[in-house]
């Protein structure tokens, strides 16, 4: 039996407001704590988007009600809400600015609506940026312009990891997360976990090409965390003409990791580095007390969408087989999910801002 600390997932879509056929807090945290994610980080491309004081009411007040595990919710960067957005910054996880295209209505097209964002939000609080290939680097050029700290999402490409690696050594303020599909997948692999259905294969960023994929294992000291961008959709929208980009992920993250630590690819100290202690930095995270994950590291099984807790019931990994499981996890001293079964009542989890 092996003991670690709770996880933190800074990447999750949670669909509430506006979605909860697909999620809800009581869903994804749940979820979360099936997969050993004590806390996670919730992204504001709902419906309507988090933006403001009244839109950050809506979401606090549905995840106060029914959040299992404990929880922070990010502001999304609008065209003109930066002001606005650095007052809430303290009751915020951190802002996330959409840079590229991708689920929802966030993105900010032009760079002159980046600048104030990158000038008032306060340099101590999280910036997180998704922004894929040269908007990349268009970002980590407005981290060093207003010389303040950025993280980026979901990094997929090995030209990507290259540069972040580059910026690191230049001593930059840029900090990046992965997610696993980007890990195990590539883009070869759409067909056949997509049975015919191609929609099941879109996600953004993008799956990679294998040459890509090894870059981000070649390179894994420059990745700072292990993030799932949890991202449902039910199998209808996804089966649909008009598949919307999205894979869940948070209650298979762990179990993927460990089997890659089994198979000698990855270690246990470094799945706590990028989903506890790095997280924890650079998120501002206060300390979880009496909280920890029980794993029987010996434990094999497959994945399969009807064992989970998510609502979406679908996963690109249904079938799969991996090594390591959940058996227990205690927060905040008491026993919230075991042995498959989750213990605690909506509610319990805690807004950590
Ligand atoms: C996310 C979603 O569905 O909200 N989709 C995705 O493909 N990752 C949005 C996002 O994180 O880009
Ligand atoms: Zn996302």
């Amino acid at each position: 039996m092996l003991k670690i600390p709770g996880l933190i997932d800074p990447h999750v879509h949670i669909r509430e407001p506006g979605a909860t056929h697909k999620e809800d807090w009581d869903t994804a945290t749940a979820a979360a704590l099936a997969g050993g994610i004590t806390m996670l980080l919730a992204m504001p491309n709902t419906n309507p988007a988090i933006f403001d004081a009244s839109t950050l009411e809506l979401a606090l007040a549905a995840a106060k009600a029914k959040a299992h595990c404990d929880y922070a919710q990010f502001i999304g960067a609008g065209p003109g809400n930066a002001e606005v957005a650095a007052q809430l910054a303290p009751r915020a996880a951190g802002l996330k600015m959409y840079l590229d295209s991708t689920f929802g209505e966030l993105r900010l097209d032009d760079m002159s609506l980046w600048k104030p964002h990158f000038e008032k939000y306060p340099k101590n609080l999280p910036l997180v940026v998704h922004s894929e290939s040269r908007s990349m680097a268009a970002a980590i050029l407005f981290a060093a312009i207003y010389d303040r700290p950025v993280h980026i999402a979901h990094i997929s490409l090995k030209e990507e990891v290259l540069l972040i690696k580059a910026a690191k050594e230049h001593g930059l303020k840029v900090t990046c997360e992965v997610c696993p599909q980007h890990l195990f997948l590539t883009k070869d692999d759409i067909p056949s976990f997509s049975g015919g259905h191609p929609g099941r294969g879109e996600v953004r960023p993008r799956l990679g090409s294998k040459e890509d994929v090894d870059a981000l294992w070649a390179n894994l000291d420059v990745i700072d965390c292990f993030a799932s961008d949890h991202a449902p959709h039910t199998l209808e929208e996804k089966d649909s003409d008009e598949p919307p980009p999205g894979f869940p992920g948070v209650e298979t993250t762990l179990a993927l990791l460990l089997t890659a630590v089994h198979e000698a690819r990855l270690t246990i100290d470094q799945i706590i580095e990028k989903m506890h202690t790095n997280p924890k930095r650079i998120f501002r995270l206060p300390e979880q007390p009496e909280t920890w994950v029980e794993v029987d590291e010996q434990a094999t099984y497959e994945i399969h969408a009807v064992d989970m807790q998510s609502r979406c019931g679908w996963t690109p990994f249904e079938g799969r087989q991996v090594k390591g499981r959940v058996t227990r996890v205690v927060l905040r001293g008491k026993d919230v999910f075991k042995d498959g079964k989750l213990l605690v009542e909506k509610g319990f989890g805690r807004n950590v801002r």
